[in-house]
């Protein structure tokens, strides 16, 4: 590999656990692509929760992954490491990364990389990674859902939300959401959902029990959890999926085992950082080959709510925790 690059790069690491002030930029050591991985020059970062709960100290990196936030970039292959062959120097990429991307330089297994989608800009490629890896392997693989089948999306106007309503309705489902507002809301039927519930205003059980002719919905895809588990298994239809992926409302919960009988339902989830490079490869796979064509064809992309220059991390991460955006903050590196 070459080394005409900078030892040292701008990042924005997490000065002590806490609120969004202790993001700081910090002068650290530019890594080294290991044999397999790429080195990343960094365009933009995509903002997730899960970068929230990193900073707040709930939330640490997996053993030996940098202490830097970040689960997805885009940018250029500033280098190759040993065994890399798909990508040559100055090839425009988008990654899922395990931590690390809140940085100008990054690396990546090259398993995790994937192209930057013809009709797409470097800042709304950063927004792919995190959020197409976790809606493709929860609602698609572990959720099963299949064309003609319908989809509740809780959270429907978040990172993750704004991308599994436009990639379940190009996949040929009905796709419903919740949010926390009318604008939100409008945005998620904008996006493709057929029905936006407003859950500060209506009961999403009695509107999707009305709006299905008391069936219910074949998958649900929820971030919230608390009471929202007793609710999400009434408004499943028999052999329905309820997939969990958060719990912003609360991981312990009382559980009345007869629906899940009584309808046959399936309850599972699944946390994405902590799975190894080879699973995360398996995805990236089935995504290039189901998901990629769809962005190529423009059937859909990211919704950018802002964007911000990575030293304004902490503002971003401001915006999220007060649930002020809808779709995905996006961190662009100074050129
Ligand atoms: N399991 C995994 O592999 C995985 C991977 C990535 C992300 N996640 C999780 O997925 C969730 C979404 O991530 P993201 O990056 O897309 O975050 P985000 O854009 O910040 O979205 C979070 C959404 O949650 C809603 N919300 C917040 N508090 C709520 C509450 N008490 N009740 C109902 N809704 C609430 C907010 O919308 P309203 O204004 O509508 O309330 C907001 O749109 C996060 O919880 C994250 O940790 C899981």
């Amino acid at each position: 590999m070459t080394t005409l690059f900078p030892e040292t790069m701008t990042a924005v690491e997490i000065a002590a656990p806490g609120g969004p002030e202790v993001l700081r930029p910090a002068r650290r050591p530019r890594p080294q692509p290991g044999p397999g991985e790429v080195l990343i020059q960094v365009v933009a970062a995509g903002v997730n929760r899960p970068d929230t709960l990193q900073r707040q100290g709930k939330y640490a990196p997996p053993p030996g992954v940098s202490d830097i936030p970040g689960l997805e970039i885009s940018g250029t292959v500033a280098a190759c490491g040993e065994g890399v062959e798909r990508w040559q120097i100055g090839d425009r990429l988008c990654a899922l990364v395990a931590g690390g991307g809140y940085a100008e330089y990054c690396v990546a297994p090259v398993v995790q990389c994937l192209p930057v989608p013809g009709p797409l800009s470097l800042v709304e490629a950063a927004a792919l990674p995190e959020t197409l890896f976790t809606v493709w392997t929860n609602v698609f693989e572990r959720g099963r859902l299949v064309a003609g089948e319908s989809l509740l999306v809780h959270g429907g106007a978040s990172g993750i939300g704004t991308t599994a309503i436009p990639l379940a309705t190009a996949r040929g489902a009905l796709v419903f959401a919740t949010a926390g507002s009318r604008e939100k809301c409008a945005a998620c039927e904008r996006l493709g959902a057929v029905r936006a519930i407003d859950y500060r205003q209506e009961d999403f059980v009695a509107v999707l029990r009305d709006l299905t002719q008391e069936r219910g919905v074949d998958v649900i895809l929820d971030m919230v959890g608390g009471d929202y588990l007793t609710r999400n298994l009434e408004v499943l239809a028999v052999e329905g999926r309820l997939v969990q992926i958060a719990f912003l409302k609360g991981a312990r919960v009382e559980l009345d085992l007869y629906p899940i009988m009584q309808k046959r339902l399936t309850l599972t989830g699944s946390t994405l950082r902590p799975r190894t490079i080879a699973a995360k490869g398996a995805i990236a796979q089935a995504l290039e080959r189901e998901v990629w064509p769809l962005l190529e064809a423009g059937r859909f992309k990211p919704l950018i709510h802002a964007t911000y220059p990575l030293e304004q991390a902490a503002e971003a991460h401001r915006v999220m925790e007060a649930s002020e955006h809808i779709g995905k903050l996006v961190l662009v590196v100074p050129s």
